[in-house]
């Protein structure tokens, strides 16, 4: 894809997981971007920008003059969120309706990357175990879903004529902490790892998200859609995968959400519809298999 290099893509969240592999992508493209971040300490590499403080906001866009907003920013502790809920809203909440406010003021498109955890939670509870469509109602699980929810509801009330929400689930990218590496590593270590297969969805590398968020930018789709990989799993799946590509002598041994003992709730089932996305692409998203397999052959150098 090739992306208008005329546009500039401001980056919030650039030091993030997903910013990170953003960022290097736009290197290799060669598209001009601004690496917005918040409380990383490399004034030289990032700009500082706080989403919500709406001044901070129109400061980082007078000095960097962007076109495009791209939101990877968030408040992502999951478990931490159950008890500091009032950051998680600011961010999630307040922050990105700011980033929506801002982006009408100057007319600039709004790209805002949320989660499959805005389904999954009580009204769905007794709902078929089928692909969840992006018209369809959210019910999110958690203070981190109903946050990320009111995020995509202000996007949705103050600027749904440019901008597009892309919601994802289960990130792993080089870039950041994540399962799989996780998962990697404790198995060179531990006999046996227990991991929880009651829960359901789809795992997204974050190289292919970003080349995907590019390409629709370069698209300007606007709207909602989902973007992750083809087919569904349990983390209990892709723990045994890990383990079998690894060659890692451990046994991983089926555990319940409840007996993990984590904080926050989370969906038992939220695997995302990806028809429409297949279709704008014109082609379907690798299984998720194929995306553990990238990852462990990755060792593309991201910036720190
Ligand atoms: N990780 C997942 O499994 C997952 C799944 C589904 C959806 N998502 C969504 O995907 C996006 C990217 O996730 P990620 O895992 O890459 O996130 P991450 O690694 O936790 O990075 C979060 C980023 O947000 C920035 N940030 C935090 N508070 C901010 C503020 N007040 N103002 C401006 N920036 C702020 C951080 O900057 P500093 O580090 O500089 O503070 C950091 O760059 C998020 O929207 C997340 O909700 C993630």
């Amino acid at each position: 894809v090739e992306t208008d290099s005329t546009k500039r893509i401001a980056i919030f969240g650039a030091s993030g997981m997903l910013g990170k592999s953003l960022v290097s992508l736009c290197e290799e493209r060669k598209i001009p971007h601004i690496r917005g971040a918040f409380s990383h300490p490399d004034e030289r590499t990032y700009a500082k920008v706080d989403i919500r403080n709406i001044d901070s906001i129109e400061f980082f866009i007078e000095t960097w003059k962007p076109d495009v907003l791209l939101n990877s920013s968030a408040y992502t502790k999951v478990d931490d969120a159950e008890k500091e809920y009032g950051s998680a809203i600011e961010i999630n909440g307040t922050g990105v309706r700011n980033l929506a406010y801002v982006a009408k003021a100057h007319g600039l498109y709004l790209v805002h990357v949320s989660t499959d955890y805005v389904f999954g939670g009580l009204n769905h509870l007794s709902r078929p175990l089928t692909p969840f469509q992006e018209n369809e109602s959210c019910s999110p699980v958690g203070m981190y879903g109903y946050s990320k929810y009111l995020g995509e509801e202000f996007i949705r009330a103050i600027y749904p004529e440019k901008s597009l929400i892309v919601r994802t689930s289960w990130l792993h990218g080089k870039g950041g902490k994540n399962f799989i590496d996780t998962i990697a590593r404790l198995a060179k270590e531990k006999e046996t790892l227990s991991v929880v297969n009651d829960q359901t969805g789809s795992l997204t590398w974050t190289p292919w998200l970003s080349e995907v968020l590019l390409s629709l930018i370069e698209k300007g789709t606007t709207g909602v859609l989902h973007a992750t990989a083809q087919d569904e799993g349990s983390w209990y799946d892709v723990a045994k995968y890990i383990v079998e590509k690894t060659g890692a002598n451990c046994h991983i041994a089926p555990q319940s959400t409840e007996a993990s003992g984590r904080p926050a709730p989370r969906p038992s089932y939220s695997k995302l519809g990806i028809d429409a996305l297949a279709t704008i692409l014109g082609e379907a998203p690798p299984l998720w298999r194929k995306f553990i397999d990238l990852h462990l052959a990755d060792t593309e150098p991201y910036p720190g």
